[in-house]
């Protein structure tokens, strides 16, 4: 596996699309055309799950879950201790229950789709700047920045800036400059996730 990053440019950035076309590993939530626009409702429950859960235990539960609630309104008119059934073991139930209230707003809205703006999504109760930008890129091509532990520890090792503390606002700024820099493109959607898988299997914590 050989991807030399140096800085995001154009050239970077095609090699990372690259390099992803022929890395890219097969997960539930991913559509075998990795061009395909993807249903926002998988894209929130796997990006929420994935938040604090590793890929290989998120997996099946994903699967699971997709299977009892295929769609908004399926999860919207269970209950709670349905829902945790399906979470129970993922740890954090916050998320949980946060998805069962959101599931009931956007349901119940007068739309019944989720919203395709950064400030909607984030005033629904779980969706952080994290879980909203990869709505708007995964499933709706928008040209959004998304930011998590992954792209932080890319951008901290290619641009040296690891010395700043991650939870100061000036790191947090700095950091979503570059994600914005990166989705600057109308191959956000690729370039977002290819970090991440990049930062998962190549670019790792110990590596
Ligand atoms: N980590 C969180 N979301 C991911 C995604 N969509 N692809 C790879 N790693 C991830």
């Amino acid at each position: 596996m050989s991807i030399a990053i140096k800085n995001m440019d154009k050239q970077s950035l095609k090699e990372l699309r690259n390099w992803f076309r022929k890395n890219a590993a097969e997960l539930p939530w991913r559509l075998s055309d990795l061009d395909a626009p993807r249903d926002p409702y998988a894209v929130w429950i796997s990006e929420t799950m994935l938040q604090q859960t590793q890929v290989s235990t998120v997996r099946d539960y994903f699967t699971r879950w997709m299977k009892r609630f295929p769609d908004i309104e399926t999860l919207a008119a269970t209950t709670e201790e349905e829902v945790f059934k399906y979470w129970q073991g993922l740890g954090y139930y916050s998320r949980a229950r946060n998805i069962l209230k959101t599931a009931k707003i956007v349901a119940e809205g007068a739309t019944q789709k989720f919203p395709q703006a950064r400030k909607e999504l984030e005033a629904l109760p779980g969706i952080g700047a994290y879980t909203a930008g990869a709505i708007l890129s995964l499933a709706f091509h928008q040209q959004e920045a998304i930011l998590d532990g992954n792209l932080v520890r890319i951008f901290s090792r290619l641009y040296a800036i690891g010395i700043l503390p991650v939870d100061s606002k000036e790191a947090a700024d700095t950091y979503w400059d570059y994600a914005r820099e990166v989705a600057d493109s109308p191959k956000a959607y690729m370039h977002n996730e290819a970090l991440m898988e990049l930062g998962r299997t190549v670019c790792k914590v110990k590596n």
